[in-house]
């Protein structure tokens, strides 16, 4: 066992910790060589005290170095991927990595699961049967260089340090602080491998982020971090307010992404989805030209060529996308408005709740969500509603928690006499020219 007393009181006392002392609490948190007691205490020294940036990028640096790492140089194709920070309805990852590869990127993703209220790419694509979110480091390396992207999980030799950490700032009230927070995504991200990162910080009800002025100072660190590691990282800030796209719940989204690699889908799903793959060609350099780019993304999704990607993926993984297009839908049940208006948004943080009360959501022991259930919306912000008129479909298992999604949706939906403004996905931008 190793004494991390001296570190601790350090930083308990406001003091700085030497990159070599970081490394080395790092080091023995993933050895597992350190009484929980006291990395408990370290993190507590650090949620109290903060860290300077030098210590922020060494804490990512020794976390991500903790366990496999990966290198894309033998493929000799660009590298990119995408981190958001999670909401509802968020389903850019399915269609934002194909695309990405059919525009010539190496895509190597790994995601998560769904937190709290905000759904889970990995869940989203378990939807499809025999979807494999669990490929080995070696079937993610072959998956990435014969598809050009692949969507996994994290395994147990994927930074290990930060394992042991979330857990326990999950049990000693030390999660919410930059300090830990970006460090923490930015390593899973760094041990990956992509050399071009954009950030989708999410902002409102939905997200973890409730206001602009938060978002954008997570988007800052994260964005320092990264390019103290050597990565080019741009990130957006973007609403979630209301929920992105018109579809809440697994397999609905998968259908909702269907439609958006088929050039259609809602068009701020497919705004959001090209503009952070904007980001992207433009810092690599691969088209600088921000229209030219734009065009380029809307053709690949036009034409097919994105959703070819995403179906050789979902195959590679061992999903089948015609067992899924032929599944029973769950029974539905249409939600009508209380009153007439324009609506000026659907509430994110209601809807998620509707999703969970349906029984789409991990709950708080982690029971995994029932992809057939979920919310689809049948208006969206800036368009009208009458009195009466159904403007969401909830598709439930037996009635299960019909009544509670159907009080939410009624509470989510937000009407006014007056015009609603125009949609704004997307509220910022740092780490590039606005
Ligand atoms: N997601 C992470 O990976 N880490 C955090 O600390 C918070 C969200």
């Amino acid at each position: 066992m190793e004494d991390l007393r001296e570190a601790i009181v350090r930083k308990r006392d406001g003091g700085e910790h030497s990159t070599e002392e970081i490394r080395r609490v790092v080091a023995a948190v993933a050895g597992g060589r350190v009484p929980e007691a006291q990395v408990a205490a370290w993190l507590m020294a650090v949620f109290c005290r903060g860290l300077t940036p030098r210590e922020r990028a060494d804490y990512a640096g020794a976390m991500y170095r903790s366990g496999a790492t990966f290198d894309w140089s033998h493929l000799d194709l660009p590298t990119a991927d995408k981190h958001s920070t999670g909401g509802v309805g968020d389903k850019v990852s399915l269609v934002w990595a194909p695309l990405m590869a059919a525009a010539g990127f190496a895509v190597p993703m790994i995601s998560g699961r769904g937190l709290g209220h905000t759904g889970g790419t990995l869940d989203k694509l378990e939807a499809i049967p025999g979807y494999r979110c669990d490929l080995a480091p070696g079937e993610f390396r072959a998956a990435v260089a014969e598809v050009g992207c692949s969507i996994t999980g994290q395994t147990v030799d994927l930074v290990p340090a930060d394992r042991v950490l979330y857990d326990l700032r999950n049990r000693t009230g030390t999660i919410e602080t930059l300090d830990h927070i970006a460090p923490s995504i930015l390593s899973k991200k760094l041990a990956e491998g992509a050399r071009h990162l954009v950030l989708d910080v999410k902002v409102g009800s939905g997200a973890f982020m409730k206001t602009l002025a938060e978002a954008e100072r997570l988007a800052r660190v994260m964005v320092e971090l990264g390019e103290a590691h050597g990565r080019s990282v741009r990130a957006l800030l973007t609403d979630m307010g209301t929920v992105l796209g018109l579809a809440a719940g697994n397999a609905n989204e998968v259908d909702e992404s269907l439609d958006a690699l088929a050039g259609g889908g809602p068009p701020d799903l497919r705004a959001l989805t090209v503009e952070l793959g904007v980001e992207v060609l433009a810092s690599s350099g691969m088209e600088r030209d921000r229209e030219a780019a734009r065009s380029r993304l809307c053709r690949l999704l036009d034409s097919g060529a994105a959703m070819e990607r995403f179906e050789r993926m979902v195959a590679r993984q061992g999903g089948d996308l015609g067992a899924f297009r032929r599944r029973r839908a769950a029974p539905f049940t249409d939600v009508v408005a209380p009153r007439g208006g324009n609506v000026h948004r659907v509430d994110a943080l209601k809807v998620g709740h509707a999703v969970a009360a349906l029984g789409g959501g991990r709950g708080g022991a982690g029971e995994a969500p029932d992809p057939a259930v979920g919310v689809t919306l049948r208006v969206a912000p800036g368009q009208a509603v009458q009195e009466g008129e159904p403007f969401a479909t909830l598709h439930h298992r037996e009635g299960r928690g019909l009544e509670a999604a159907r009080a939410l949706l009624v509470e989510a939906l937000a009407l006014s006499p007056d015009p609603a403004p125009s949609p704004r996905p997307i509220l910022g931008h740092v780490g590039a020219p606005a």
